[in-house]
């Protein structure tokens, strides 16, 4: 018989390896699995083009506006397997990881109409379960009743070591100072916004990978997926 599907939620800091560790998860238990920060940071690209949001000001009304123009879907990648997002068509999934998008993703997510429009998709996307999806509220708001959820967190200073080396490998041309200055602000607006705050659902199970290796970390919570699954 096979197993039973379920939703697992992962949300967490930002640049905390959820991303990393949902992929492997869905890889191992054959579930698709959906990254709800690229959403955001897609639409936050959208809004960097049209020039409703830059390092000086936010025209939000404006994109809320255009908000049914704006497309986002994710297209399975023949070579890697994996889901990337496209915008209006065009496959953005490199360029909505720099850091200059992660300057003004937080402000766009905080916007309760693009949460709106972006949380009625990921509904969508889980109503067949066998679902891994990654995020700041998917425990909390967007599938409370999952039945496994983790809240990753580490040091800020790990957190920005980690994205400045992932950005430099990806030949970015930052400094360790901005990252960490752009993971901290960003766990200030998310936590602190009044639509949907990034919190620890009660229920959720909190991994603190500090001084985890990505392999500890994934048969801790391979094994965790595998109780779950098996007493669904
Ligand atoms: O996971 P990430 O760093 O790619 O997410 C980018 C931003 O999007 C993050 O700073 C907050 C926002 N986000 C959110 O508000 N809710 C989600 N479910 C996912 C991301």
């Amino acid at each position: 018989m096979k197993d039973k599907q379920i939703i697992i939620a992962i949300d967490g800091h930002s640049s905390t390896g959820k991303s990393t560790v949902a992929k492997q998860l869905a890889k191992a238990l054959q579930y698709i699995y959906v990254d709800t920060g690229a959403m955001y940071r897609a639409v936050t690209l959208y809004a960097m083009r049209k020039g409703y949001i830059d390092v000086s000001h936010f025209d939000q009304e404006e994109l809320e506006n255009n908000l049914p123009l704006i497309s986002i879907k994710f297209e399975i990648n023949a070579v890697t397997g994996l889901a990337e997002v496209m915008l209006n068509g065009e496959n953005v999934e490199k360029e909505i990881r720099t850091l200059a998008v992660s300057k003004h993703v937080s402000k766009i997510a905080a916007v309760s109409l693009v949460r709106k429009k972006l949380v009625e998709q990921q509904h969508q996307m889980g109503k067949d379960k066998g679902i891994v999806m990654d995020g700041r509220d998917i425990g909390t708001v967007v599938f409370p009743n999952a039945k496994l959820k983790l809240f990753m967190t580490a040091t800020a200073k790990d957190r920005a070591e980690r994205r400045f080396l992932e950005l430099k490998e990806r030949g970015e041309n930052v400094t360790y100072e901005d990252v960490l200055k752009n993971v901290v602000n960003r766990d200030h607006i998310d936590s602190t916004r009044k639509d949907s705050p990034l919190r620890k659902a009660g229920d959720a199970i909190k991994i603190d990978n500090s001084n985890l290796t990505l392999e500890q970390q994934f048969e801790q919570i391979l094994q965790l997926a595998k109780t779950t699954i098996k007493n669904a």
